[in-house]
């Protein structure tokens, strides 16, 4: 099991998946608010929308830059080029256990 943290200001909620789901997978299953994953995860929506943390960024596979997920991303006024992900298109690995992914406050 791969442990998910998701951070939103000071609090911190977890939860586990198996290796192959997504951290969308993980939102859902502890029914987290910010992650509305609207088309289910065919990354068609962006409202799995997250910001990895900076000490998990460099840990996990890239965004592809020609990709559909980058061009959803570029569209949201919270866009951050470094740390911007659509939860549904990462697929966790058992080297991700403890990973943080940080919500996205409306503002
Ligand atoms: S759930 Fe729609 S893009 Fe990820």
């Amino acid at each position: 099991m791969i442990k998910v943290f998701f951070k939103k200001s000071d609090s911190l909620t977890s939860t586990t998946i198996d290796e192959g789901q997504t951290i969308l997978d993980a939102a859902k299953k502890i029914n987290i608010a910010e992650i509305s994953g609207d088309c289910r995860g065919n990354c068609a929506c962006g409202t799995c929308h997250v910001h990895v943390d900076e000490s998990w960024i460099d840990k996990i596979e890239p965004i592809w830059t020609a990709s559909l997920e980058s061009y959803l991303l570029e569209k949201s006024k919270h866009y951050n080029e470094k740390l911007s992900r659509l939860s549904c298109q990462i697929d966790v690995k058992n080297e991700y256990d403890g990973i943080i992914v940080n919500l996205i406050e409306e503002s």
